[in-house]
């Protein structure tokens, strides 16, 4: 770990979660906590819950949950160390150099160094815009329409004619040749040493999520190729994890994001009042980038251009948010090009409209297949309706199948059974899917299989959680090694002995997670809902059935471990031993 783990206790007990989440979300006190509308999803009751007692936080509504430092680091985006910094400041405790190793500090040291650059660099550019001779760039903004106050929001600037004068400025500054390269706002040439690639164009600083200057576009002032330069990859910028404009539009909320191909979509949606857009840093969207959307939101929409390229990267996006698990919709442009131009041309209300119009990304793709069917040739037909059976095949899911099925039948004229029937020759033939009414696969069964162990290895601990006093009634049978999951066991080895101790604290276990959805993953341990259930004797028994049930599936784990690893055996024979004797005990819960 970055601190040591007393500081970071220290500084987490100094911080009351109740005290530090109230300067973000209005709460207000019910029963056995605090209740306020969730910040981590769109929502208009309130199912986001602090408990005081406990120090941690859980939205019923979205799974949010961890302990202070989630909240931090879910909220504004800190790493696990930024937010124990914020922390210890806010609570006044000095945090002492870090002795990391010699190589991590050298990394640090470097990417803050990167990020000097880029920031006087986006500085320069930014003064040369307001500059006389940077004129010409601050007019072409000024005819795209762009606003004093949006140039100034977006930090665009100015790259004047000659690529030395940025190489000069940051020299002036102190930075060495080789940072300012690796920076990658300039190249060595053969002719004229060290020059920046950014020159007689306008500048577009790319941020991340904490608004420092990772990276440039440059575009041309006209015609001219390319149209945009973009920084290379440096230390600092990552183009598949970053997003332009994310780092107004993480704290839009609009329940929503837009997802635009352009910087000048992106500033053009912002300056009309949709802060929800994004866009990719001039390569394609990527499967990192969805998962980072899929923090702020579930609804993306696509508002990409409305030209050939422009679809084909559409369907290559829905298939990647799909895969992330987001529902994503298509935004029609027609009969403008791009999100810029229907914006200068129709304004917002029209945009809002065509926001609330937007498409279903399945209906999107069956309407972009048909383009390429002959639809009066009963063969180009038939294949055409094959094709949509197949796509009907991706949906695992029996009733979302079911419902597009239907909806798509009704709005292409086919009669409905025979699109069914289609369906189930298809799913046969290729073994896509199975037909409708067939049993699910083994595939997932496994899955929910695997659902149920981990859900009864959570129910356990979220039950241990509430009734502490029951740790000893069943420490003769289960051990953190029945813990199959393994996140779940690093926290049952934590929690175990403090049980026994009475000194267990969720929130302290929290913070030995540095990841955000290993958090998140521990604190849903915790808030499990547990059966509801009314008499003594049933709660007994559901009680007993979680405890079998997680030493049933160790002892399985273990058996198929049998042969390939030493340590099994041990645990399968005690495993057989404890089966035996739950089979006969009675767990009673007073
Ligand atoms: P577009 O060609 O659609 O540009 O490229 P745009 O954003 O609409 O720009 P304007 O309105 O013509 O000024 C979309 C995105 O693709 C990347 C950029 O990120 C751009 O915003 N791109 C495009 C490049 O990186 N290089 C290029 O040469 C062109
Ligand atoms: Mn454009």
């Amino acid at each position: 770990m970055y601190y040591p783990e007393e500081l970071v206790e220290e500084i987490r007990t100094k911080n009351d979660i109740v005290e530090v989440i109230s300067g973000y979300v209005r709460l207000t006190r019910k029963g056995n906590g605090y209740w306020g509308l969730c910040p981590f999803h769109n929502e208009k009751s309130p199912s986001f819950h602090v408990q005081g007692d406990r120090q941690l936080f859980h939205c019923f509504g979205c799974g949010a949950g961890g302990n202070v430092f989630t909240f931090l680091m879910n909220y504004e985006n800190y790493t696990f160390p930024e937010a124990v910094k914020v922390l210890a400041e806010r609570a006044g405790v000095n945090l002492p150099e870090m002795e990391s190793s010699e190589e991590t500090r050298r990394m640090a040291n470097r990417r803050a160094r990167l990020l000097e650059v880029n920031k006087e660099a986006a500085k320069f550019f930014f003064y040369q815009l307001r500059s006389p001779h940077g004129e010409i760039g601050y007019q072409y903004l000024r005819k795209r329409e762009l606003s004093d106050e949006t140039i100034r929001k977006f930090g665009l600037g100015y790259a004047g004619k000659s690529g030395a004068d940025l190489v000069r400025y940051l020299r002036s500054k102190g930075f060495e040749d080789e940072l300012i390269k690796e920076a990658g706002v300039a190249n060595f040439t053969e002719r004229s040493g060290l020059t920046s690639q950014f020159w007689n164009r306008v500048m577009f600083p790319i941020q991340d999520i904490n608004h420092r200057v990772i990276g440039f576009g440059g575009r041309v002032m006209g015609d001219g190729e390319p149209k945009y330069l973009n920084s290379p990859e440096t230390p600092i910028f990552d183009k598949r994890r970053n997003l332009y404009g994310l780092n107004f539009a993480r704290t839009a909320r609009a329940g929503n994001v837009i997802l635009c191909e352009g910087y000048m979509d992106v500033i053009a949606m912002h300056q009309a009042g949709f802060s929800q857009a994004v866009a990719s840093l001039g390569t394609a969207f990527t499967e990192e980038q969805a998962m980072i959307l899929k923090r702020y939101t579930e609804n993306v929409l696509l508002a990409y251009d409305s030209d050939g390229p422009g679809v084909k990267a559409a369907l290559r996006g829905i298939g990647i948010l799909r895969g992330a698990g987001l529902t994503a919709r298509v935004i029609n442009m027609l009969p403008y090009k791009d999100p810029d131009e229907f914006m200068k041309n129709l304004g917002r209300d029209a945009f809002q409209e065509r926001i609330d119009q937007a498409e279903n990304s399945f209906f999107f793709e069956v309407r972009i297949l048909e383009r390429d069917y002959d639809l009066n040739d009963p063969a180009g037909k038939t294949s055409f309706h094959r094709e949509i059976a197949r796509k009907l095949c991706n949906f695992s899911e029996a009733v979302e199948r079911e419902n597009y099925l239907t909806a798509i039948a009704d709005k292409y004229h086919i009669v409905y059974e025979d699109l069914r029937k289609l369906v189930r020759s298809v799913a046969a033939q290729t073994g896509l899917a199975r037909p409708i009414e067939r049993p699910k696969s083994g595939v997932q069964s496994r899955n929910t299989s695997q659902e149920n162990v981990k859900r009864s290895q959570r129910l356990l601990v979220t039950w241990l959680l509430d009734e502490p006093g029951l740790y000893r009634k069943i420490a003769k049978y289960i051990s953190p090694g029945d813990f199959t999951e393994e996140l779940y066991q690093k926290v049952a080895r934590r929690m175990f002995p403090e049980l026994e101790r009475g000194t267990f604290s969720p929130a302290a276990v929290i913070s030995m997670f540095e990841d955000e959805e290993e958090q998140r993953e521990v604190s849903s341990l915790f808030n499990t809902k547990l059966p509801q259930i009314n008499t003594a004797a049933e709660r007994e028994k559901a009680f007993r059935d979680i405890v079998l049930a997680v030493k049933r599936n160790s002892y399985e784990y273990y058996s198929s471990k049998l042969g390939s690893d030493v340590s099994a055996l041990k645990q399968v024979i005690d495993g057989k031993k404890a089966l035996e004797e739950l089979a006969k005990a009675h767990i009673s819960l007073d």
